[in-house]
């Protein structure tokens, strides 16, 4: 913006003023108030982004600006901003996909325009996704045949189908009871305490007490009896995670099917199959973990996980209509059209589910076999890695749980807390950090003796040249930390668990959400495994 200059007009000689200089100047100091916005003509003159003067000005933070700038502008500034996240190849800490083909890519990127729910214009995609459904409740083994027949939906992730699946566990629970003339004001839901958070959300949410199953020293996942011996009748359904987000172990699910039937008990069990859905049918179709087994009533699996799809996709499966009561389906007739409907949110883009219809049928079951029998293949050869490098490892390995390596960093040796080493797995995290690497370090679930944990997520483009490079880079690591001397360690140390370990801290918590008590969390100061 530039302010209009004050035309001078001072007198020529030294003689008094007239009468209308004296007005002019009145004017002329009238005038001088006047802040007159023009348009900005500068950038008229540059065409080069970084000659604008948007490159020599802080990006707007607080408040939407009045101005437009150049889109090429405000591209290369955004993109520059982005640059400081971390590269999504070298992030070993998340689940969620960082490849997919060009032509899916493609083919998302046209359809960014069409909003979902909208069927009646976009049929297409609605069938589409009804498509994935039936080829993903089929993977399952979902019950077919007359009178029987899967139902799902696409979501935007696990998180809104966990959320449905437990809606409709607690209006199943709530119907019957109210049926037979019994209270509904105290459900429960039993699962395990290495539960993704997502679960948590979702028992506060809906108003239902969590029953925690906890994990032991030498137990990172549900133990079936002890589960079971938690039901009670109020009991809305089980969780049982096919997979934990810690350390990737398949729960046992026929186990814990197994026991209810022994006792009679007709508890729903939900599946929680976020990332083994697209594992275990490839690597290991013999284990019975779905619809196989009577009492799993439900199932969710994430698109954008090991289902190959970038994220914001998700999804859920009944085994029949029977389990999903009738009261939470709603028929939306958008534009003339009628569609059943149960989801938490109303629009959103189609791109994903056809990203994921992209997948199965390019990929087929063979394609996913061969990828997810390499992944396993990458893990266990990092596994054996680790392990000579010394690392005690916490994962399952050929294919027993996801492909996926956890792993810490060995017991002290007689004497000294830790044998004489002067850091542990958030100083190594940090150090590969530095190389690039994102491999993440966390606490364990709780009463595991707080034991910290280092956690590689083997994902597609995680070839075997990459593992190899990832293991050179932590031996070089663990060099330079054992290189060190202790105070410099321990300040680095102490940094790293200030700024790591406290996300309460964190600046950009408001103060009045730090320090929750009422999450696992919370209460027992473990951290959430990054997915
Ligand atoms: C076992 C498990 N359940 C649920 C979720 C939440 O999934 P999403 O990120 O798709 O919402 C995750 C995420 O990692 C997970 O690992």
């Amino acid at each position: 913006m530039v302010h209009l200059a004050t035309v001078n007009t001072p007198p020529d000689s030294g003689s008094d003023e007239s009468d209308t200089t004296a007005e002019l100047k009145k004017v002329q100091h009238q005038l001088s108030k006047v802040q007159l916005q023009l348009a900005d003509e500068d950038d008229s003159f540059t065409t080069s982004v970084y000659g604008s003067r948007f490159a020599n000005q802080d990006l707007p933070r607080n408040e939407m600006p009045e101005d437009e700038m150049p889109k090429d502008v405000a591209y290369r500034m955004i993109k520059d901003e982005l640059s400081l996240d971390g590269n999504p190849m070298l992030n070993l800490a998340s689940f969620v996909t960082t490849y997919m083909e060009e032509e899916a890519e493609k083919l998302m990127t046209e359809s960014f325009a069409k909003n979902f729910i909208d069927y009646e214009e976009y049929p297409q995609s609605a069938d589409i996704q009804n498509r994935c459904v039936s080829m993903i409740g089929k993977l399952f083994n979902a019950p077919v045949g007359a009178g029987v027949g899967a139902v799902g939906t696409s979501c935007v992730g696990s998180s809104e189908a966990i959320m449905l699946a437990v809606l409709a566990m607690k209006k199943r629970w709530k119907n019957a009871r109210q049926a037979a003339g019994l209270p509904t004001d105290r459900p429960n839901i039993v699962m395990s305490s290495a539960v993704q958070v997502c679960w948590e959300k979702a028992a506060r949410y809906f108003e239902v007490e969590e029953k925690l199953v906890y994990c032991a020293p030498d137990r990172y996942v549900i133990d079936p009896a002890e589960t079971v011996a938690l039901v009670d009748e109020n009991t809305i359904g089980i969780c049982a995670i096919l997979g934990t987000t810690y350390t990737g172990e398949y729960e046992d699910v026929k186990a814990v099917n197994d026991l209810l039937v022994e006792k009679g008990m007709d508890v729903s069990i939900h599946v929680d199959a976020a990332s083994g859905g697209f594992v275990a049918p490839f690597v290991v179709p013999g284990l019975e973990w779905d619809f196989r087994l009577k009492n799993v009533v439900s199932i969710n699996v994430s698109g954008h996980k090991y289902g190959l799809v970038y994220p914001g996709v998700g999804w859920v499966v009944w085994r029949s209509a029977e389990f999903l009561p009738q009261e939470l389906v709603f028929n939306i007739n958008y534009l003339g059209a009628d569609q059943a409907s149960f989801t938490l949110n109303f629009s959103k883009g189609a791109s994903q589910v056809i990203g994921q219809y992209y997948q199965l049928i390019r990929l087929g079951k063979k394609g996913y076999r061969a990828i997810m029998s390499n992944l396993t293949r990458t893990a266990d050869y990092l596994t054996r890695s680790l392990e000579v490098l010394g690392f005690v490892i916490m994962s399952k390995r050929s294919g027993e749980g996801l492909p996926l390596v956890a792993f810490r960093l060995p017991d002290a040796a007689g004497g000294g807390e830790d044998g004489g080493r002067t850091y542990d797995e958030f100083a190594l995290a940090h150090q590969l950090r530095v190389r690039g690497w994102v491999v993440p370090a966390y606490t364990m679930a709780p009463k595991t003796n707080d034991l910290k944990m280092l956690r590689v997520v083997v994902r597609e483009d995680f070839s075997k040249a990459r593992c190899d490079a990832l293991i050179a880079d932590i031996k070089l690591c663990m060099g330079l930390l054992e290189q060190m001397d202790h105070a410099s360690v321990q300040r680095q140390q102490d940094f790293i668990h200030r700024h790591h370990l406290t996300s309460s801290k964190a600046s950009h918590n408001h103060p009045k959400f730090r320090k929750e008590k009422h999450s696992i969390q919370g209460k027992h100061g473990k951290t959430h495994a990054i997915c």
